[in-house]
């Protein structure tokens, strides 16, 4: 599997839709915050949801994932998955993305690359271990986010 990006870019500036479940019932999110490389010899995607969001839900209750990545035009959609929850709107007829199977699990078909992703580990992230600047600044509301590895199974373009 060849695969080359700016990866601190990627996520931090041009954003990330994150999507777990199967054709007949699946949500995403948008995230910024993830990270790419390597654990256990398998190549991997790491993600960080906290527990209030809907697609947290459909993380701990499918085996797959998806990872993936936009063109700057849908910037704007981005930005409707990222700040409504699939709780209180369809967000798949909102958002105006057109939604794919991505071999066991989802993606969009306006998407760059999609990693397709088997979970493979799930750990509450604790306050007590990380640095209290950052447990007052992020987690001031006890929302938590629990970080997910999955192993990158496909990269479909
Ligand atoms: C640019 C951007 C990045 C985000 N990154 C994350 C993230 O990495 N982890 C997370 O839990 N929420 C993140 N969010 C917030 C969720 O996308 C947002 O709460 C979303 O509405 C959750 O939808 P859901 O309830 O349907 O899952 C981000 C939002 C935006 C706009």
């Amino acid at each position: 599997m060849e695969f080359t990006m700016d990866i601190f870019k990627q996520f931090d500036k041009k954003w990330a839709l994150l999507t777990a479940g199967n054709e007949s019932s699946f949500n995403t999110m948008t995230i910024s915050w993830g990270g790419l490389g390597t654990i256990w010899n398998k190549p991997v995607a790491t993600v960080y949801v906290r527990e209030s969001r809907y697609t947290h839900d459909f993380m701990d209750n499918n085996e797959y994932f998806t990872v993936s990545f936009y063109p700057e035009q849908y910037r704007e959609q981005l930005g409707v998955l990222g700040s409504r929850s699939g709780r209180d709107i369809d967000k798949m007829n909102e958002s105006g993305l057109t939604a794919v199977s991505a071999g066991e699990s989802m993606t969009f078909k306006e998407a760059e690359v999609t990693l397709v992703c088997r979970k493979l580990f799930k750990q509450r992230l604790l306050p007590e271990n990380m640095p209290q600047k950052i447990v007052d600044t992020v987690y001031a509301d006890n929302d938590l986010h629990d970080m997910y590895i999955g192993e990158v199974v496909d990269i479909l373009r």
